[in-house]
């Protein structure tokens, strides 16, 4: 097992380990305050894994409850948010109680938003079963759900008191959605890790996912101990992000966020080498493990499309816009752009 330790507003522990599922009632236990534990899932992942969930938090002692919702980001919305607290007041679910994130990153973002809100704030936990959730939305306490204006809108940062990575999970993945989750993995490795990088262009998906799993997690953690709120590094977590929830956004989530991140950050590092301020070799890097994982390098959308859908983005201030653009790898830096520079930046990519 591997453990990574976050030590943000909350000090929790990240545990990686094939097979953890079934052990996770007496893991819980050991964080857990009251005897309720709500298990929040989607209508895939439930009929998947909550029957084992739950058997096991029965085992140690929890009243179980299980909310399920219709998969997919298009329930990340108020009316579910509002029909999961429903939920828990018709259970009396007290703050000492403890919700249970049982998904990918629609269900962590969505529960870990509940948990934020209900009573003003009770425990979650956080059980990833998307390599996306694995890898970066479980940990780092952002919540949110989207509005139809724009995505994360409205959440909370609120930390979860644990979470448990059980990589035997991933097997029932569609295998878009494993790609889908290398697409953040490639942040990171752009971020900050060549090695990782050339494993991807060497290894494709077929990598130990033990080991690529707690890498990320590795970075997340010392980024979130850095800087849990959001100030200035960890905004370098937003790379391919800004374009990316733009195109997000456009195909109306028809596109998975972790291909929208990895088109979100090919347009960033192509307008980066265009305007000089990527050198070429990393650029090629960068776009060339992308291409070798398969994930989407380009979009049918054009600029003057993506740019107006920019407008809603958190990184926006006034009239001009910071964006994290890829200096080379592992060396990405925040840069503030008014919006007719930022235009004429991304015109340059095309
Ligand atoms: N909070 C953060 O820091 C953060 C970071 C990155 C992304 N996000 C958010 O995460 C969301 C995307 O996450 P996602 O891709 O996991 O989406 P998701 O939760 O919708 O999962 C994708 C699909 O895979 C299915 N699935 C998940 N695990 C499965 C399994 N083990 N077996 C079979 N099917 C499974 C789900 O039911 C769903 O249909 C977006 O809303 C994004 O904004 C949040
Ligand atoms: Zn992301």
């Amino acid at each position: 097992m591997k453990v990574i330790t976050v030590s943000a507003s909350k000090t929790y522990d990240v545990k990686i380990e094939a097979g953890i599922l079934a052990r996770a009632g007496e893991e819980i236990r050991r964080v857990a305050r009251g005897n309720t534990a709500v298990v929040v899932t989607d209508s895939t992942v439930g009929p998947l894994y909550a029957g084992q969930l739950e058997l096991s938090l029965s085992a140690a002692g929890f009243r179980v409850r299980t909310f399920v919702f219709p998969a997919g980001e298009q329930s990340k919305n108020p009316e579910t948010y509002l029909s999961l607290l429903g939920f828990l007041a018709k259970n009396q679910v007290s703050r000492s109680d403890l919700l249970v994130a049982l998904g990918g990153g629609v269900t962590g973002d969505l529960t870990g938003f509940a948990a934020a809100t209900w009573l003003r704030g009770t425990d979650f936990v956080q059980i990833p079963t998307s390599l996306l959730a694995m890898v970066d939305s479980s940990v780092g306490g952002k919540t949110a759900i989207d509005l139809p204006e724009g995505k994360n809108l409205v959440g909370a940062f609120y930390q979860p008191s644990l979470v448990l990575c059980d990589p035997l999970l991933l097997d029932t993945l569609s295998p878009a959605c494993f790609l889908d989750g290398c697409g953040e993995i490639v942040k990171y490795g752009v971020l900050g890790d060549r090695a990782l990088l050339r494993r991807l262009q060497k290894e494709h998906t077929a990598f130990d996912q033990e080991e690529v799993i707690a890498r990320c997690v590795e970075m997340k953690r010392d980024i979130v101990n850095a800087d849990e709120f959001e100030g200035g590094l960890r905004q370098l977590l937003n790379l391919g992000h800004t374009l990316g929830h733009a195109v997000e956004l456009r195909s109306n989530y028809s596109l998975p966020h972790g291909c929208a991140v990895s088109i979100g950050l090919a347009i960033m590092t192509r307008a980066a080498v265009k305007n000089g301020l990527c050198a070429q070799e990393d650029g090629t890097e960068i776009l060339d493990t992308l291409t070798a994982l398969g994930l989407p390098a380009e979009t049918a959308f054009s600029a003057d499309e993506l740019l107006p859908l920019t407008v809603m983005d958190k990184k926006r201030q006034g009239d001009s816009i910071t964006c994290v653009v890829p200096r080379g790898i592992g060396r990405c830096d925040r840069m503030r752009f008014s919006l007719p520079d930022f235009e004429k930046f991304i015109k340059a990519e095309g």
